[in-house]
């Protein structure tokens, strides 16, 4: 080993030491309160001679724009999760418990190769859909409601995000389908706008419209309110309170801005949802896809999404 080579060393052992046993004395955890200062002031004390750059900024920049090998284990990740998808929807059906569904998904990922869960899993039954981060997973899954399943598998540190929503016993309601097949419109349109240059924040402002629209077709919003662009926006917000896309990658929600242009390489989610607590309806459907030169990919394409395949496939 080299005398560089040597130093780079003990500095990385050194580093990765001080930073998970950074914590040691209350009076230094009060003058430095987060853990990457404190890490920061040991190791500049520690080699004061050298000069220190942050990595995060390059490390965000690597992260953004995913090489051929990340994409291949971030859609490695998707198909891992599309089998656990497949799975459930075979398996759901009134009187199963959330953590039995959760039960499957474990167990096909683990069949499967993956690491596990990217994030904790959202498996939500009839109001609990209505609860963003709902994860207790604890109810049982009843006739005539829907149920929200939002998982992804982890694969060689790549996380998938799915969401899909399916009817417990099998069969949408009017309703229910009517309200699946306006946020199906709408992601179909969104995925559109996942192109080069495009930035989550107009993708948001653009899918917010079309959305509005959407909730004036199904009762919700009166066409007097949604010609006020105030009103609409509170209206909206009621039924529609997160953005339609994420970064996606090593972390779930992955480094990256809101205003940064998409270039090619990057995986972003789409995920317009629909919530109506006073209907017990929750909807939300969420693909991954890939920025390239010549328009968006769906990683997830394969997924059954239609209401007509959904139902088919739980008939089986
Ligand atoms: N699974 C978390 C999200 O969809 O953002
Ligand atoms: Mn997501
Ligand atoms: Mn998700």
């Amino acid at each position: 080993m080299g005398r560089m080579e040597a130093v780079l060393r003990e500095i990385i052992l050194a580093s990765e030491n001080v930073y998970f046993n950074c914590n040691e004395s209350p009076k230094f955890e009060t003058d430095y309160p987060l853990r990457d200062d404190r890490f920061a002031k040991i190791i500049k004390d520690k080699y004061p001679t050298h000069e220190f750059e942050r990595a995060a900024p390059l490390m965000s920049e690597l992260r953004t724009i995913k090489s051929d090998i990340e994409i291949e284990l971030l859609q490695k990740a998707c198909d891992i999760t599309e089998k656990g998808f497949r799975r459930l929807l075979k398996y759901v059906k009134p009187g199963v418990k959330e953590y039995q569904v959760q039960a499957e998904i474990d167990h096909e990922f683990g069949l499967n190769g993956a690491n596990g869960h990217g994030y904790p899993p959202i498996i939500a039954s009839g109001i609990s859909a209505c609860t963003l981060h709902y994860i207790e997973n604890d109810k049982e899954c009843k006739d005539g409601d829907l149920l929200l399943m939002d998982f992804g598998a982890e694969y060689a540190n790549y996380s998938a995000d799915l969401t899909r929503t399916i009817p417990v016993n099998g069969k949408f309601t009017s309703r229910q389908k009517e309200v699946y097949e306006a946020v199906l419109r709408v992601q179909k349109q969104a995925i559109q706008l996942l192109v080069v240059d495009n930035t989550i924040e107009k993708v948001n402002a653009s899918v917010n419209k079309l959305m509005e629209k959407e909730i004036v077709k199904l009762g919700l919003m009166q066409q007097s309110e949604a010609n006020d662009p105030q009103i609409a926006k509170g209206i909206l917000f009621n039924y529609f309170m997160h953005g339609t896309s994420h970064f996606l990658g090593l972390d779930v929600h992955d480094v990256g801005l809101k205003t940064e242009p998409f270039k090619a390489g990057m995986v972003f989610t789409c995920e317009p949802a629909l919530y109506i607590q006073d209907e017990k309806i929750g909807i939300r459907i969420e693909n991954d896809i890939l920025i390239t030169e010549n328009g968006p990919v769906d990683l997830m394409k394969n997924i059954p999404i239609e209401v007509d395949e959904i139902e088919e496939l739980m008939a089986k």
